[in-house]
C-alpha cells in the first residue's frame, strides 16, 4: 500500500465535514467526526471538541486531545462566556483572559464557537492551540461554517 501523499489542511475542512455529515443526523456521531476532522485539518492544535448544554451547564462531549474538565458553569472560562454571550470568541492569549479554565497547561490560544439551533443553545465548539495568536478570522469563518453544517443536520 502506498503511503498517503497528502495530509488534510485547513482548506479541506469544510468540504470534508460536509461529506462526512451527509446522511447522518446523530448529533454525537457528527460531533465526534467534526472533532477528529478539525484536529487533523488545522495545524498546531492541542485540543478540539464540544461541550453540550445540559440542565444549565456545559458538559464535556466528543473531543480530540488530553483529558478535559467535564463541567463548566455559564459565565465561567471562555466556553462559559460564549455560552452566555452566544458569539464566537477568539482569545489570542489565554493567560490574559480573566477566568480562563486551564484544562491542558499547554493551551495558549483558544477559539470558541457557539452551537445554536435557532434560539436554542446546543453547546459550544472549543479549539485550543499551544501557540499564542494562533486563530485568525479565516479560522473563525471555517469553524462557524462547520457548526452551521452540524446544526443543519439536527432534526427538530
Ligand atoms: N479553556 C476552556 C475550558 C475547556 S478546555 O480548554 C478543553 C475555557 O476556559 O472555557
Amino acid at each position: 500500500m502506498q503511503a498517503p501523499t497528502h495530509r488534510i489542511g485547513p482548506e479541506d475542512l469544510v468540504p470534508m465535514v460536509a461529506a462526512t455529515l451527509a446522511g447522518e443526523t446523530d448529533l454525537i456521531a457528527n460531533m465526534a467526526n467534526i472533532a477528529a476532522l478539525v484536529f487533523e485539518a488545522l495545524p498546531d492544535l492541542n485540543w478540539a471538541g464540544f461541550y453540550l448544554w445540559k440542565d444549565g451547564m456545559l458538559v464535556l462531549g466528543p473531543f480530540q486531545g488530553r483529558v478535559a474538565c467535564t463541567r463548566i458553569a455559564p459565565g465561567r472560562g471562555v466556553c462559559g462566556t460564549v455560552a452566555r454571550g452566544r458569539r464566537t470568541q477568539i482569545v489570542p492569549d489565554v493567560h490574559a483572559f480573566p477566568g480562563h479554565i486551564a484544562c491542558d497547561a499547554a493551551s495558549a490560544a483558544e477559539i470558541v464557537v457557539p452551537v445554536l439551533h435557532g434560539e436554542r443553545l446546543v453547546g459550544v465548539l472549543d479549539v485550543d492551540s499551544p501557540c499564542r495568536n494562533r486563530f485568525t478570522p479565516s479560522d473563525q469563518h471555517r469553524l462557524e461554517q462547520v457548526v452551521a453544517l452540524l446544526v443543519a443536520r439536527i432534526t427538530p
